[in-house]
């Protein structure tokens, strides 16, 4: 299996519309002040990015991939932007399989314009199996789904619905997961999908990805009051033992939802502070509008799909966060 990892760097400026200016300092600069050379504050502001953990070097961010078991024989790392067809392609050339992961939570066009850049390679390159990483967003924001029943693979998110209401994420989810699955089915390509709810767990990368920050803002006491709506989890490990019996499974077909856990906020903060009460922890709850609803995940588990009990997964992220400095155990 081969991985496309890549580094964010503008390759383009446009200028911008209005008049230039310019400051004069002239007069603190009589009173003696000095500056220092421009490079010096580059130099020392991305180091202390990096150091923040706000920014990593490609060694840095990869370096937990080449650690894995076996990764010096097995493992073999290529740059590839979702933008860069030709790229992807090369990356991509060569493999039987591939499950395509990347996708910035929050963004359209990566997911729609990226995974069609992903799959025409993937058609291009004759891989015999891909799994697309959707998100139960794609299923979810269902207007017409029967109220009280769980939401299983017939459900979609509506996306004139998700339009007015400027919800993009569930938006551009929704509309690449129906395109790759009708992609699959127009080009004979073996391609299922699977959608997640929130994933938590132990990361293995050293920087910090939107759901696990989530989390992470439970502990930290940076939030007081807290809106409140039925939150669906499940585990990274799990998910990702989710990904492979896809992969390894000839008979799935079409989409699989993957959500192990729906529980409140309220009561997920009551178990973590059971476990750490030494954590600061939200104080008050408002009920968020709207209907609560939850996800059928039988397709997945009719496979032999099992997951861990919750408490594992938070003790694990817990110490995870612990262990990267990112909150400071007692
Ligand atoms: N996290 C969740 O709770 C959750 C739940 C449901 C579904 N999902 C889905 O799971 C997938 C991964 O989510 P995540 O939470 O890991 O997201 P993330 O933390 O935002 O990471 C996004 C990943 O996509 C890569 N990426 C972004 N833009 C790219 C581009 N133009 N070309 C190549 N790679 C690009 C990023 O690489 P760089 O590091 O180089 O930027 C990063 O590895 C997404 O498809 C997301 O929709 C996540």
């Amino acid at each position: 299996m081969q991985l496309g990892l890549r580094m964010h760097l503008h390759d383009s400026f446009t200028e911008e519309i209005g008049g230039r200016f310019d400051v004069n300092c002239k007069k603190l600069q009589d009173f003696g002040w000095k500056y220092r050379p421009l490079e010096e504050s580059i130099v020392d502001a991305v180091k202390n990015f990096e150091e923040c953990g706000l920014l990593v070097g490609d060694e840095k961010k990869n370096g937990h991939l080449k650690k894995l078991e076996k990764a010096s024989e097995n493992l073999h790392l290529f740059k590839a932007d979702l933008f860069d067809y030709e790229g992807l392609y090369a990356a991509i050339a060569g493999c039987t399989g591939v499950l395509h992961v990347a996708s910035p939570v929050e963004l359209v066009e990566p997911a729609i314009t990226g995974t069609q850049n992903v799959l025409n390679a993937c058609l291009k390159a004759r891989v015999k199996k891909v799994v697309v990483v959707s998100s139960v967003a794609a299923v979810m924001v269902n207007p017409n789904w029967p109220k009280g029943q769980p939401m299983d693979e017939n459900s979609w998110s509506d996306t004139e619905f998700c339009k007015s209401a400027k919800m993009w994420y569930p938006f551009g989810k929704a509309i690449a997961e129906s395109e790759t699955l009708e992609f699959g089915m127009r080009n004979e390509l073996n391609i299922v999908t699977i959608c997640p709810s929130l994933v938590i767990g132990p990361k293995l990368q050293s920087s910090l990805n939107l759901s696990s920050s989530l989390l992470l803002s439970y502990l930290k006491g940076e939030i007081n009051t807290m809106n409140c709506r039925v939150q669906q989890l499940v585990d990274v490990r799990d998910f990702a033992e989710a990904l492979l019996l896809l992969y390894e499974k000839s008979e799935a077909e079409g989409r699989y939802i993957c959500s192990s856990y729906t529980i409140r906020p309220e009561v997920l903060v009551e178990k973590l502070k059971a476990m750490f009460p030494h954590y600061n922890y939200p104080e008050f709850f408002i009920e968020e509008k709207g209907d609560p609803f939850d996800f059928n995940c039988k397709k997945l588990l009719d496979f032999g799909w099992k997951y861990r009990p919750l408490e594992e997964s938070i003790v694990d992220a817990v110490k995870n966060f612990e262990e990267s400095g990112l909150l400071v155990g007692k």
